[in-house]
């Protein structure tokens, strides 16, 4: 365990598992459907389960990219959020699965499904690493979690802490000193 670390919540083997789980959901859920879905991912802490969720998705799945960031100066209930990086191609009448690392409060995720039913999304779904569901603010409905886990700031396989320790291949608490 990486020292900064107070415990390790979710092991790789415990991600791993779950991912191939998800996947099977996914494509039992999409085998039938004319298209196959376009996975987005969220830069950046969405990588590295982006990369273990689509070894078990068995369909000729797309995947795009998308950065944003939440506007500074409002306050939590105005926060808009501004596009870093928008996708590269059209998804007008496509089914979209958006890949989160975790849904906190659920702005960051309504904001981007708004933006996405504006590009013409046809059907619009969600799955995410992580959840904590104690910490939302706003409803959004997400049909794919990987793991509920309690309100405590976690770290690994993709999440960060001013952009360290993405690379842990667990997800852990971390020790209090550190932020
Ligand atoms: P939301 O808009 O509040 O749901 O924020 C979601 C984003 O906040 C995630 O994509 C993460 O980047 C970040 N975040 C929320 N909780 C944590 C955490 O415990 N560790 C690291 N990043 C977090």
């Amino acid at each position: 365990m990486h020292q900064h670390l107070e415990k390790v919540l979710i092991s790789e083997e415990e991600i791993v598992k779950r991912s191939k789980e998800l996947g099977k959901e996914i494509t039992d859920k999409y085998k039938d459907e004319k298209e196959p879905p376009i996975l987005i991912a969220l830069l950046k802490g969405s990588v590295p389960f982006l990369a273990e969720l689509i070894k078990y998705i068995e369909l000729d799945i797309e995947i795009d990219f998308m950065d944003v960031s939440s506007y500074g100066g409002g306050t939590e209930s105005t926060r808009d959020i501004r596009i870093l990086k928008d996708l590269d191609r059209s998804i007008k009448g496509r089914s979209i699965i958006i890949v989160e690392d975790i849904v906190d409060t659920g702005r960051t995720l309504q904001a981007v499904i708004k933006i996405l039913e504006n590009k013409g999304a046809s059907t619009i779904e969600v799955v995410s690493l992580l959840d904590k569901p104690e910490r939302r603010e706003v409803e959004v409905e997400v049909q794919y979690i990987g793991f509920e886990i309690p309100n405590e700031f976690v770290v690994g396989f993709g999440l960060d802490y001013a952009e360290k320790y993405r690379n842990l291949p667990y997800v852990g608490v971390l020790h209090r000193n550190y932020y």
